[in-house]
């Protein structure tokens, strides 16, 4: 197949808190993906409308999406930070892949499911093609590389469906157009493995999660450096201590989950964790994870309320991402138009 140079794409949506479990998860990968790739990083309200939202927060979320990106290190000067709805092309490049996509593969979306829930006849009609959106994003830019975690790998599985399809579908007109043997890249998933798979502080068998009731499940990024030393002070342990090694872990969840968040937020392993605090008592751990938690996630909530009050300052930002990320948008959907047959 025809070579497609490396570009990383990723969205992340604009519904409520950001917390320990999507920075680990993803925005840490974001961050570390600017040293050897071109980043685009898309806050996808588009997609966030296909549950209702409230018009002031979900503007809320989008700016502070943008200020959590910002203070955890991407550069939106170096690389591309904007908002999907300002660019057109997302939606334009969907309808035409909601007429790529079958039913059928739609069918098969274990998130959909989950997220209509038990009234299926009453979820939007933009819930159910959700994926041909998200494979728009990604395909507008033509990017091939797409770091999301272990939940969207379905989605992106059904992108390179789509990609291949087109690509099938509209061979003689892509070759004809001057495009060779294939106008999309089959983008490649580029998913954070189980150990940054971050639990809610309160109950070590359920991911943290924003729409957790107990706002002391989880460390938002917007947390500032008390009320996360607090969080951490409370988390649900166990009686033990601490294993020294990582099979002593098992079937004791809430020591597992922090010893792995500890473990991800200072970049080494769980066994390297257990090497300095196998026999320790709890006590003694979380003070050692207060100070890293405060360290390493302080700043980025300092970061992120000095952000917070400078509204202007983010919109420019996700202006100028948004004017930048049209021109290679347009760029490309004008060449789908053509291969497509339409008049322009
Ligand atoms: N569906 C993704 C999520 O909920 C967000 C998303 C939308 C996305 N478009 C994308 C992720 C494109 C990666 C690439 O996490």
């Amino acid at each position: 197949m025809a070579h497609f140079p490396a570009r990383v794409f990723s969205g992340v949506q604009p519904t409520g808190n950001l917390h320990l479990g999507n920075y680990l998860g993803a925005i840490v990968k974001f961050v570390e993906l600017q040293r050897t790739h071109e980043c685009i990083y898309c806050v996808v309200d588009l997609h966030a409308i296909t549950l209702p939202q409230k018009p002031a927060e979900l503007k809320a979320s989008i700016r502070e999406v943008t200020a959590a990106f910002i203070a955890a290190g991407i550069d939106p000067r170096a690389h591309i930070v904007f908002n999907q709805s300002q660019v057109a092309e997302h939606a334009e490049l969907a309808w035409v892949f909601n007429c790529v996509a079958r039913i059928g593969w739609l069918n098969r979306m274990t998130q959909f499911k989950e997220k209509a829930g038990k009234d299926k006849e009453n979820a939007s009609v933009g819930l159910y093609a959700y994926p041909c959106l998200m494979a728009a994003d990604i395909l507008v830019y033509r990017a091939t590389h797409v770091p999301v975690g272990e939940d969207q790998k379905q989605h992106l599985e059904l992108s390179r469906d789509i990609a291949q399809k087109f690509n099938l579908d509209f061979s003689e007109s892509i070759a004809a157009c001057g495009h060779g043997d294939a106008f999309f890249p089959l983008p490649e998933p580029l998913i954070q493995g189980p150990a940054t798979r971050v639990m809610s502080l309160r109950d070590g068998s359920k991911k943290m999660s924003k729409s957790d009731p107990s706002d002391y499940s989880r460390i938002n990024l917007s947390d500032d450096a008390e009320t996360i030393a607090q969080k951490v002070r409370k988390a649900k342990t166990d009686p033990e201590p601490l294993p020294s090694e990582v099979e002593g872990l098992a079937r004791r969840p809430e020591a597992e989950n922090l010893v792995g968040i500890f473990a991800a937020l200072n970049g080494e392993t769980k066994q390297g964790v257990l090497k300095s605090f196998g026999g320790a008592q709890f006590s003694a751990f979380k003070s050692a994870f207060v100070d890293l938690a405060v360290a390493k996630l302080g700043p980025i909530g300092n970061e992120m309320k000095r952000l917070n009050a400078d509204p202007a300052y983010i919109d420019n930002v996700l202006r100028d991402g948004a004017d930048r990320a049209r021109g290679i948008a347009q760029k490309n959907m004008a060449a789908v138009k053509d291969i497509l047959g339409f008049v322009r």
